[in-house]
């Protein structure tokens, strides 16, 4: 079967579509026919060799996928060949026509749900909910800040919120030209920013911050927060050594929150809940409350460009590739 592979860090010299044999199910898992399956900058984190996110080299990507069940492993009894399929693909190699994912992970997709849409689910539309919920806590009416709004997360997120009860976001992006759609209000990253975030606040603190540049953006988030606030730091776009976390004394002055979220940790630590947030979104999703846009790249030749796109800092939106 075809494959994309990553032979070693660095950038798409080192991407390549290879012939690989098709995996087999271990127990626990199934195997996949994989029709569509979402990018992710995590995709990129682990081509340019960030600690941590490729398991070994040579590393085969993609984190999420949508497909049909091709087989089952041992002990798995809840699924059944040929049932339409939203799944993890832990540790990676979802960007490949068959890939292997654990049963508990893997959730079914309802009949209306078209399979290029459910493949942004696992972990794109779950991180983004999960998120706004377990990590932040998220109230109806809450202004909502969010740094790299123009992602395929910032994305996900504006879609949701309408949903959770509706609030104010108000997104950053680091340069000016970028769409943004969903928000109320864009800033572009620099110098006097918190004075004009509060400005658009009426000069109140916001409820809560999802930030997923490492620590850059901490103090400006510490600055914009209002007491009883929420800073959830997610990710490290830059990819440098994040900088020591705020004294003591700034949290517990400003009544503030600061937390992690990690959907590489909670799939292991807690995949239950990860496979609940992919149901609820699926759930959205058929029910015709959610709609995401995605763009579409037409096959597995299609990634690594994208990936590129991703790299540099100029995707907009959620893309997902057609595998098969
Ligand atoms: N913790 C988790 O579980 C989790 C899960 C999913 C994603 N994430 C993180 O959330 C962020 C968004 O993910 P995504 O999949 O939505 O990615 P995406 O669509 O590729 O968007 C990434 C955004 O990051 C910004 N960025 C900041 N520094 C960058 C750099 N050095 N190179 C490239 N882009 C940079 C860009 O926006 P601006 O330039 O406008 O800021 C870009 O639009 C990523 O940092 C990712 O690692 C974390």
């Amino acid at each position: 079967m075809r494959a994309l592979v990553m032979t070693a860090p660095g950038g798409a010299e080192n991407s390549e579509i290879r012939e690989v044999d098709t995996p087999r199910p271990a127990a626990g898992e199934v195997s996949i026919d994989v029709a569509c399956a979402g990018l992710n900058f995590m995709d990129v984190m682990a081509r340019r060799g960030d600690a941590g996110y490729a398991s070994s080299w040579p590393y085969r990507p993609g984190l999420e996928i949508a497909g049909t069940v091709r087989e089952l492993g041992a002990g798995v009894t809840d699924l059944t060949v040929g049932d339409r399929v939203a799944a993890v693909a832990l540790g990676g190699g979802g960007f490949a026509e068959v890939t292997t994912a654990r049963a508990e992970l893997t959730v079914p997709v309802p009949a209306a749900v078209p399979l290029q849409l459910a493949a942004a689910a696992p972990l794109g539309l779950a991180t983004a909910l999960l998120l706004l919920t377990e990590a932040g806590r998220f109230t109806p009416g809450d202004t909502v800040l969010v740094h790299s709004a123009a992602g395929g997360i910032g994305s996900a997120v504006a879609q949701l919120v309408p949903l959770l009860g509706g609030g104010r976001l108000l997104g950053t992006v680091s340069r000016a030209g970028r769409p943004v759609p969903g928000y109320d209000t864009v800033f572009v990253r620099g110098s006097d920013l918190a004075e004009q975030i509060r400005a658009s606040n009426d000069g109140r603190g916001v409820d809560l911050v999802l930030d997923p540049l490492g620590t850059d953006a901490l103090d400006l988030d510490l600055a914009v927060t209002g007491p009883t606030g929420r800073i959830v730091l997610f990710g490290n776009a830059g990819g440098g050594a994040p900088a020591s976390l705020p004294p003591f004394g700034r949290l517990l002055g400003g009544n503030l929150t600061l937390t992690g979220f990690s959907h590489r940790s909670l799939v292991t630590g807690a995949p239950e809940k990860v496979a609940a947030a992919t149901r609820r979104v699926l759930d959205y999703l058929a029910e015709g409350e959610l709609s995401l846009p995605v763009t579409e790249l037409p096959s597995l030749d299609d990634v690594t460009g994208a990936h590129d796109l991703l790299a540099s800092g100029h995707g907009a939106g959620k893309y997902v590739a057609r595998i098969k």
